[in-house]
């Protein structure tokens, strides 16, 4: 290494800096020359080999190199932008905003969708919207509701307990916490209100203690429908739910009533509508029965209405609840349940 070679090599370097024409190749530049690691740096080690009598101007020669290239380097950064770390403060007025498909706006939750139409629905046709605690007691969600200490019915739905514990034994007295299992204790709160009529919808989550699967969760949303008068009849309930189905599913809708069980109502029904995937035909949806299994409804049990204050020779009411997310997983042609709770933006945009 002499201190012409250097001089040839520093208006290398020099030539090639001045070249450059981007942030990148200026990038590129410093990790090949300027960094610890860089070939003005070899060039310093490189020195020990250099004989002792040649070696000052040699040195002398090899600092003017590095000088000037990092001096030209510096001006070089400063015209094409900066350094790029030094960027990330600065902040740049003139740069365009982002294109709007990456600051999309937000998409309403296929399941609010189909919770706020039900309710809206319902809303139409004169009813109020309740709400209720999440965390409910003992007697509200099974208590009041006519389901007694050791009724077989609190087996159909599998309670998470948050207090005492899950090995609960009715015997001990202490009246446990737990999240609701159903809507229905919300009927209970209002009933308990003392304010008459009533005639509300009440949304919400529930909780059971249930496999989860493309099927089924563990936490769903359901629809509570409670309407307590004098002269209520089991006829306004169809009329109301014959009027819902037409206007949810669509004109030609059909209702059908069977016969089941609830502790709460008496007589109970389980409520279809005819298929509105097939029109009642039968097809895959409906497992070809023409008909869809929606609600659970009946009479409010004259026990239920007692334990809450009201007059039960007087007023007489009738109650439904039905499950949205089955709801929405066949409307929107959905083939599995986690989806709801997953926050994929690939779902969700969808809606
Ligand atoms: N609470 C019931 C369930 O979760 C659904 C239900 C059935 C609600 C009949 C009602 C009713 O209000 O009258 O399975």
């Amino acid at each position: 290494m002499t201190v012409t070679e250097l001089q040839t090599r520093k208006a290398e370097l020099l030539k090639s800096l001045e070249a450059t024409t981007s942030a990148a190749d200026l990038e590129s530049f410093k990790l090949a020359h300027i960094v610890r690691k860089g070939s003005i740096a070899a060039l310093f080690d490189d020195l020990k080999n250099v004989p002792k009598e040649i070696k000052p101007e040699v040195g002398k020669a090899l600092n003017e190199l590095r000088i000037s290239v990092e001096e030209k380097f510096k001006n070089k950064e400063t015209a094409l932008g900066g350094p790029i770390h030094e960027k990330a403060d600065t902040l740049d007025l003139t740069m365009p905003s982002r294109p709007l498909t990456v600051s999309e706006p937000g998409h309403e939750h296929p399941l609010n969708k189909t919770l706020d139409e039900m309710v809206g629905i319902f809303v139409n046709m004169g009813f109020d919207v309740a709400y209720g605690p999440e965390i409910e007691d003992d007697e509200h969600n099974f208590e009041k509701l006519n389901f007694a200490p050791d009724h077989p019915a609190r087996d159909m739905q599998d309670t998470f307990f948050i207090k005492p514990s899950k090995d609960w034994k009715p015997e001990s007295g202490e009246k446990p916490v737990l999240l609701r299992t159903h809507t229905s204790p919300v009927q209970v709160r209002l009933m308990e209100s003392g304010k008459l009529p009533i005639r509300a919808v009440m949304p919400g989550r529930v909780y059971r203690n249930e496999a989860i699967s493309a099927r089924s969760a563990a936490c769903f949303y359901q629809l509570e429908g409670l309407v307590i008068d004098k002269g209520v009849s089991m006829a306004d309930l169809k009329g109301i739910l014959l009027s819902f189905a037409k206007q949810f599913y669509g004109d030609d809708t059909k209702i059908r009533l069977r016969p089941s069980y609830f502790p709460f109502t008496e007589p109970s029904v389980e409520v279809d509508v005819s298929c509105y995937i097939c029109g009642g035909k039968g097809c895959r949806i409906c497992k070809s029965s023409g008909w869809l299994e929606v609600l659970g409804a009946g009479m409010v049990h004259p026990n239920v209405l007692r334990d809450c204050g009201i007059d039960a020779e007087i007023y007489t009411g009738y109650a439904f609840g039905m499950g949205i997310d089955r709801t929405a997983l066949m409307r929107y042609g959905i083939n599995d349940i986690r989806f709801f709770t997953e926050n994929d933006y690939r779902f969700l945009r969808q809606f």
